[in-house]
């Protein structure tokens, strides 16, 4: 595999291309706005220096990956690619539209994965007539740092298909793990719930924010407190995946707090508006 197609280019489709180009790939980034790709290309370009000034990649090599990643604002240019991965907005309607077009424009070999982290790879998978290629290939923020891929098998993805994205995240340094499609995967379904958990202790005034994040931290040695986390994901990702969790699984022990609902209708939305359960402005 040689040529791959990402789709979006937010915080997590600009991740995926870094990481596909500094492996050696050729790499195609689509996004609707010329602004978005030249803001998506930036970032590549910051994370890249991060990377080099670690001596994890060279000097010389920032220009040399960048040089791998071509962009457009059409999915069109994605007809030669052997895989394409869409991250696009998390909006299941979207997505199906995205997935029926690129059933047109690949050729029938080409895999069709999404980075979703909340949306069902069997009713993407549907909206193609192609479902044994299509997958789900869920990377961690950062993606050049995190060496997780959780790899999700559709209903139908067929094993080829399941054994190529498996062997391409090795490629990639990262560590595949096999997930079924059930609602939020593994991920998500118990990083969620602990999230919303510790938004619930706040709600309640079990303890301060900070307080809360340094029991976490400290007590089960997590990089980060899960508020932090909650403004690092965006909260209104955080809501979107709890309400799938609920809407999907049934069950009121996902039912979304009321203080994250109301962080998000006030647009608190975490590190990217500047303001979530920490200022950062
Ligand atoms: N690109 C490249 N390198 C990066 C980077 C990026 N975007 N962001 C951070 N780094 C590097 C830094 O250069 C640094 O490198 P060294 O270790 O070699 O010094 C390293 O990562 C650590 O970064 P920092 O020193 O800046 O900060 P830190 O030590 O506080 O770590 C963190 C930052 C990696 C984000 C860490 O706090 C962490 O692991 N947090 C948890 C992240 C997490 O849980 N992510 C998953 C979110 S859920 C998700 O993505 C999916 C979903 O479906 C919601």
């Amino acid at each position: 595999m040689e040529r791959i197609g990402v789709i979006g280019g937010g915080t997590m489709g600009n991740g995926i291309a870094h990481v596909f180009a500094q492996f050696g790939y050729s790499v195609t980034l689509v996004d609707v706005k010329q602004e978005f790709i030249d803001r998506a290309l930036a970032t590549i370009k910051i994370n890249l220096e991060r990377q080099a000034k670690k001596n994890i990649i060279t000097a010389n090599e920032v220009a040399t990956i960048l040089g791998r990643i071509a962009t457009a604002t059409e999915l069109k240019v994605l007809g030669n690619c052997e895989l394409v991965i869409e991250a696009a907005t998390e909006e299941a309607t979207l997505k199906k539209k995205i997935f029926a077009e690129l059933e047109a424009l690949c050729p029938p070999e080409t895999i069709l994965a999404s980075n979703t982290s909340s949306i069902s790879i069997t009713a993407i998978a549907a909206a193609t007539r192609r479902s044994p290629k299509v997958i789900g290939m869920h990377f961690f923020n950062p993606v050049p740092v995190m060496t997780l891929v959780e790899v999700i098998r559709g209903l139908d993805t067929d094993e080829a298909t399941f054994n190529t994205v498996m062997e391409l995240s090795r490629a990639l340094g990262k560590k595949p793990v096999e997930v079924n499609d059930y609602p939020g995967f593994v991920s998500n379904r118990v990083l969620m719930p602990m999230i919303n958990e510790a938004i619930f202790c706040v709600m309640e005034g079990v303890a301060s924010k900070e307080a809360i994040d340094t029991v976490m931290k400290l007590g089960m040695n997590h990089p980060m407190g899960p508020l932090a986390l909650a403004d690092f994901i965006g909260l209104d990702v955080c809501l979107n995946i709890m309400e799938v969790l609920h809407r999907q699984l049934g069950d009121d022990k996902y039912r979304p707090c009321p203080l994250l609902r109301k962080m998000v209708a006030a647009g608190h939305l975490g590190k990217k508006t500047g303001q979530g359960f920490y200022s950062y402005v």
